[in-house]
């Protein structure tokens, strides 16, 4: 990791930048003072400004170093201060960054904290070289856990009785996010998508195909439409080169509603993540009524002769 320090960071609606003294009272208005922040946390509200401001002196001594990262959360529209986002803990061996948050309640719920996380997450990968990015949380405090989902960050399970905060001894929920898996989602490739269309026929119903009894679409001629649209997604955005092709490796879909003979039908497949010649699709399929159909597929890419060699022996 190349250290760099709290350097100012900016998102569509916030500021993030280094604490300074003059923070003390809006800090302690919109955050400190609100006992319904720490419930989780290991610190308790501050008792005044004057409080406030020594913990902030605390925290400016130590910018000095470039390790230090320690941000205020300034709503731009605001101009205040709501609170603050961080790093706990972090190891030069493994270039991983622990980051801890809080906001007061009063900002709760609007996204704000996941804004945050989001950049720091562009920060700490594009711009620092960190391989792991973690974060924890109380079991008993599962919004924070859906703040570290919404900014990729990955479930990998819980330690019980690992941590204490000011609810004593609780079980801790732990998520990261790698460096490979932040740079494979920033694929030019994902939210592409391509759409497939076909009508009910003679050739497509259940009945016809044999997967059922009746005259109604037949789930296995879905799945082919999904797969379908997936291969000709991934040939529209030039993953194949001569002589390759993809193959399905995974489907996993719900058939929700049926559609009778002469229905137009489609299925659209979006990319999600390109990892390599691993290629992973939203896939939803409709009528002329609405969604019949939604999942997930992956498909590999592969040499189209040395596949067919080894599928034939
Ligand atoms: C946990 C905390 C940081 C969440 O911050 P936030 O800015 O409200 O989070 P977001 O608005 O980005 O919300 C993330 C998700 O949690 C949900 N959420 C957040 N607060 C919620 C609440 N009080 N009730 C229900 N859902 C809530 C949001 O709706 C959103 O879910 P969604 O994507 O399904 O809509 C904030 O509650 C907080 O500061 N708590 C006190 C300190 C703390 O616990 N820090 C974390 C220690 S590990």
């Amino acid at each position: 990791m190349t250290h760099k320090g709290t350097v100012t960071l900016a998102t569509e609606r916030l500021i993030l930048r280094r604490f300074a003294v003059e923070d003390a009272e809006a800090m302690f208005r919109n955050s400190f003072s609100d006992p319904k922040v720490p419930i989780y946390m290991t610190w308790n509200t501050y008792e005044s400004i004057d409080a406030a401001r020594n913990y902030i002196v605390s925290v400016t001594d130590g910018y000095n170093s470039l390790s230090a990262y320690h941000w205020v959360i300034v709503v731009k529209e605001l101009g205040e201060p709501i609170g603050s986002i961080g790093v706990t803990r972090y190891n030069n061996e493994t270039q991983c960054v622990a980051i801890g948050y809080s906001i007061g309640s009063k900002w709760w719920r609007q996204g704000y904290t996941s804004e945050a996380l989001k950049r720091l997450v562009c920060f700490f990968f594009d711009e620092v070289g960190t391989n792991r990015i973690e974060a924890q949380h109380d079991t008993r405090n599962p919004n924070s856990g859906k703040v570290m989902i919404k900014a990729g960050l990955q479930f990998e399970g819980v330690l019980r009785q690992s941590e204490h905060n000011n609810q004593g001894v609780c079980d801790s929920a732990h998520y990261a996010i790698l460096a490979e898996d932040y740079f494979r989602r920033k694929s030019p490739h994902i939210g592409k998508s391509t759409t497939a269309a076909t009508t009910v026929n003679d050739t497509n119903t259940a009945k016809s195909v044999g997967s059922g009894s009746l005259d109604v679409f037949a789930t296995p001629m879905m799945i082919a439409l999904m797969e379908r649209a997936a291969c000709e997604c991934i040939a529209e955005c030039g993953l194949i080169a001569d002589g390759q092709t993809s193959v399905g490796t995974a489907i996993n879909a719900m058939h929700t509603a049926s559609s009778p003979r002469g229905a137009a039908i489609t299925a659209t497949a979006t990319i999600t993540s390109v990892d390599g010649r691993k290629v992973e699709f939203d896939v939803a399929a409709s009528d002329e009524n609405g969604e019949i159909g939604r999942g997930t597929h992956s498909r590999f890419i592969v040499d189209a002769e040395r596949f067919m060699t080894k599928a034939r022996a």
